[in-house]
């Protein structure tokens, strides 16, 4: 939900408009940037996606920020883009998260003679750093003070004009700094600065840095200077490039013969401490949110039948529900590519406020997820860029089939079947690729589109009616085979595609389930490994045990690829959507 930047060093602004390039799948429905020059601020700020930007920066500047924005405060315009700046236009800042108490702020502001020209709760910051400015004669010191009045989520990067400094904090949104040769990097992610520098700082919640040609890190707390130590991200910059594909959408599909391979490359010692913490918890909850749920509920399904081990799935944002059954002997095991979720955190907080133990599984490593948990295992994909979740999902449901046969001591099949998943998704991904851009072309100009599994395909139809409705912009609904009759089997309509996500243990009730539907005129899709003469069109995929889920869900994801292209949509980045979801 919005990536922000500031470098320090030469040619900062080139690079913050290099970096915002690289951080635009957090926000994309407009873009800014500022710098100092002699008694004012160079600032451009406009709608819509900076990768499509066609502007060259009229000077370089040793100090700059920028912003690209996803709307929360105001609406999509000019004025509500960042940086926001204070009244005296002295301060330039970019902000990510929510003031909570904004209009207790404002007001306060105005009542000092303040006036405020956006509609943004980011304005407001600007403003108090300037009025607590006056009080303490220190810029820093009037962030932090400034930071100590807001309630909510933050991440911010300051720039005061005349001081040749950045000062950046954060408090529940990411925020992590880059250390190269004479020039720092400060961004909501590191692919704002992989290029130059892999040497990263993450910092912790409730820290503000002040950087000008070092770097000293403080609590906002207290003010007082705390000590650091630096990581080496093994992140390339490479994979966060397209290469040979038109949009990372696809790129990341076909990564995932090899994510696979690496989801299963555990420290066996994480993975022990998983397995202890199953075995002797009383409850164990599964949380995330989206996709990360769908993967949850497949997890469900390997816990109980590998492991014998009854768990509780839950959305993160709907954890309250639960609370009361959270104590000591509970295990959360928490779910996330991005490790950043306001939801999921929110959760973990409940959840460790009740004395259970968190564990988690993450695709971005030092995310806030990771950084909170007692112990974590990476999902290593490598970046995930497109909006959309695609190798990040397979990868959880790798991690967490792997975890499940950990428990029974087994972990060897877990590794044996996703290899040979792995190879058959290679091949699945050459048999499939056209004939999803077949099916693409039928359903681009379909308003509904049902999806149906039982058993184990239940939550990957789940996932593959998420896939098609965030990036088509299509009706899509996926639900348990046997709950057709109990209502929704009401909207089946003369052309009404259905997709019948089919399993071995299930084919029988499910085809039944497509008949009926076919009965009332729909169009039936079958993904199953054998081609039945029932379904208006047939896609053939291999069986592989219990990672069926990873062999329905790939082609899916094609599809649903192909029926953006066909509709002439960004599949990156969808309408309304952003990759990190760090707001409540
Ligand atoms: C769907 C999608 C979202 C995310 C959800 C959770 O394609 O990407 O539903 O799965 O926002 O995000 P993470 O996994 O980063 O916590």
């Amino acid at each position: 939900m919005c990536g922000i930047t500031g470098v320090f060093g030469t040619n900062a602004s080139e690079k913050v408009f290099h970096g915002l390039k690289a951080l635009e799948y957090r926000g994309y429905d407009s873009w800014g940037i500022a710098f100092p020059q002699k008694d004012s601020f160079f600032v451009k700020k406009e709608i819509g996606k900076i990768g499509l930007a066609k502007f060259s920066l009229p000077t370089s500047s040793t100090l700059a920020i920028g912003h690209t924005r996803w709307a929360t405060h105001g609406n999509v315009s000019k004025k509500n883009a960042h940086p926001q700046f204070s009244n005296d236009k002295k301060i330039a800042l970019v902000h990510n998260g929510i003031v909570e108490n904004f209009e207790e702020l404002k007001n306060k502001l105005i009542s000092k003679g303040f006036s405020f020209f956006s509609d943004t709760d980011s304005e407001i910051i600007a403003n108090l750093i300037q009025f607590n400015f006056k009080k303490t004669g220190s810029f820093e010191a009037a962030v932090r003070i400034s930071l100590k009045e807001i309630e909510g989520g933050y991440a911010i990067v300051a720039i005061h004009l005349g001081e040749n400094k950045l000062v950046c904090a954060r408090n529940g949104s990411p925020l992590v700094l880059g250390f190269g040769e004479n020039e720092f990097f400060v961004a909501s992610d590191v692919s704002a600065f992989v290029s130059y520098t892999k040497q990263v700082l993450f910092l912790n919640d409730s820290e503000l840095a002040v950087i000008d040609g070092e770097v000293k890190v403080f609590s906002v707390d207290s003010g007082k200077e705390k000590k650091f130590s630096l990581k080496k991200i093994n992140w390339d910059i490479e994979q966060a490039k397209k290469g040979e594909f038109k949009h990372f959408m696809t790129k990341e599909i076909f990564e995932q013969p090899e994510t696979l391979k690496l989801a299963i490359k555990q420290p066996e010692k994480d993975v022990s401490k998983f397995v202890k913490l199953i075995k002797s918890s009383k409850k164990v909850f599964l949380v995330g949110c989206g996709t990360s749920y769908h993967s949850c509920l497949s997890a469900a399904y390997f816990f109980s039948s590998i492991s014998n081990v009854m768990v509780e799935c839950c959305i993160a944002s709907e954890f309250s529900r639960v609370e009361k059954f959270v104590d000591k002997n509970s295990l959360i095991i928490a779910v996330s590519q991005s490790g950043e979720t306001a939801d999921l955190l929110e959760a973990i907080k409940i959840a460790k406020k009740n004395n259970a133990k968190v564990l988690s599984i993450v695709n971005v490593m030092g995310s806030s997820v990771m950084r909170i948990s007692d112990c974590y295992l990476l999902m290593n994909s490598g970046p995930e860029i497109c909006v959309l979740s695609t190798k990040s999902y397979t990868s959880q449901i790798a991690v967490f089939l792997l975890l499940a046969y950990a428990v029974i001591g087994k972990e060897d099949e877990a590794k044996r079947i996703i290899l040979k998943t792995a190879s058959s998704v290679n091949s699945l991904l050459k048999t499939s690729d056209k004939k999803m851009k077949v099916l693409a072309k039928k359903l681009a100009k379909k308003n509904d589109i049902f999806v149906i599994g039982r058993h184990d395909a239940f939550p990957v139809a789940l996932e593959a009616a998420l896939k098609i409705k965030e990036v088509s912009y299509i009706h899509a609904e996926g639900f348990a085979g046997g709950e057709l009759k109990h209502g929704t089997i009401a909207l089946i309509d003369k052309g009404t595609p259905a997709i019948v996500i089919s399993t071995p243990e299930t084919r029988k009730l499910i085809v039944s389930n497509a008949i009926e539907m076919q009965s009332r005129g729909a169009f039936t899709i079958g993904f199953s490994s054998v081609e039945n003469s029932n379904f208006d069109f047939n896609l053939v995929v291999p069986d592989v045990g219990f990672a069926d889920a990873i062999t329905r869900i790939v082609p899916i994801q094609l599809l649903a690829y192909y029926i953006a292209i066909e509709k002439n949509l960004d599949p990156d980045k969808p309408r309304n959507l952003a990759k990190s979801v760090t707001v409540k």
